[in-house]
């Protein structure tokens, strides 16, 4: 069985059509979008939306961490947080408030509304560490979708979409085969480009050096540019969760990035030292893991930050799965 994946936006169908020929191209192409279909127009259009929420839900990085979130995911968590807050801050408060980790921060602002009427002086900041990719075109016209950190993800070729993580299965032996030629050409067309750290910061859309085309692709969902484009409270930027913040804040979130299936507890525990080093005294950290979707439920522990570590305030549910090790923490 061959797959060639979708690469145009009239060809994206969430659900298979009817229709013989209809339903076999979908088996063909299924599985597999082109992170090209990640551009959206402004304002995007609703299969523009659809396609980026549907690759948004099963995209791998090279680190092995999923984008995976998704619309209404924390629909039930945000009510519980915000009554949480609403014990220990007053209303009035001019709350700092952080969503690390958030992926394309879709979920920072589905929070913002019930969070700024709760309290209306607050400010949202969502981060993560990737907030682009890189489109990098080749003479021929194929072009790889790499990150900022220089691992390749996808290779566009003709009909083909060639998923380079987590690689083609040998039981689709084309696909394997155009997956193997795919490193090898990368191998070799990475080592002729050097990316300067400068574009990537900058707000550059664009860089031409020598035969490569390089695009950026944002990875932000459309409807939280927008909060950020409207209201001043709400900002995206790019952070890593295992740096600590230059002034500290009042609350952090951290959902479905300190697991314990991503990372090592030496390494968690940098991440709840980081953490730490970024709350103020009394300030609360929200750490959970999505242990199920559809309903989506959550395994979340709330804490306050002591001088000298971190004390539980609530859990949802058997609570977060790094409690023990961030409850053990001593700074
Ligand atoms: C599973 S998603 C979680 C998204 C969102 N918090 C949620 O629960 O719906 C994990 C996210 O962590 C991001 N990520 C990976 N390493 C990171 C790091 N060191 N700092 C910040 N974000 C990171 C990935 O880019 C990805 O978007």
């Amino acid at each position: 069985m061959i797959k060639f994946g979708v690469r145009r936006l009239e060809d994206f169908h969430p659900e298979p059509p009817s229709g013989f020929f209809q339903r076999l191209a979908h088996d063909l192409n299924s599985g597999r979008a082109s992170c090209r279909l990640l551009r959206v127009s402004m304002p995007p259009s609703v299969p523009e939306v659809a396609a980026f929420e549907h690759i948004m839900r099963d995209l791998e990085l090279s680190s092995g961490i999923y984008r995976t979130t998704f619309r209404k995911r924390f629909e039930n968590l945000d009510p519980k947080t915000i009554a949480v807050l609403a014990l220990r801050f007053n209303s009035s408060a001019p709350l700092m408030v952080e969503d690390w980790a958030a992926s394309d921060c879709l979920t920072s602002a589905e929070w913002a509304p019930a969070l700024f009427a709760a309290f209306p002086n607050a400010r949202l900041a969502a981060s993560d560490l990737t907030l682009f990719l890189i489109e990098a075109v080749l003479p021929g016209g194929d072009a790889f979708i790499i990150e900022t950190n220089g691992a390749a993800l996808q290779y566009l070729n003709g009909p083909f979409v060639i998923q380079m993580i987590p690689g083609e299965p040998r039981r689709r032996p084309l696909n394997w085969w155009l997956c193997q030629r795919a490193a090898a050409k990368f191998a070799k067309v990475r080592s002729e480009w050097r990316i300067p750290p400068a574009w990537l910061e900058s707000k550059s859309a664009e860089l031409t050096q020598g035969r490569f085309q390089f695009n950026k692709i944002s990875v932000t969902h459309p409807e939280a540019e927008h909060l950020a484009r409207t209201d001043p409270r709400f900002t995206v930027r790019q952070h890593s969760a295992f740096d600590s913040l230059p002034e500290p804040v009042d609350v952090i979130r951290t959902m479905n990035i300190f697991n314990n299936a991503y990372f090592p507890p030496e390494r968690l525990t940098e991440g709840a030292r980081a953490v730490w080093r970024s709350l103020i005294p009394g300030g609360v950290w929200i750490v959970g893991r999505t242990v199920r979707q559809n309903p989506p439920h959550h395994e979340v522990s709330y804490f306050t930050r002591t001088n000298s570590g971190f004390e539980l305030i609530e859990r949802l549910d058997k609570g977060s799965e790094i409690e023990a090790l961030v409850l053990a923490l001593r700074t």
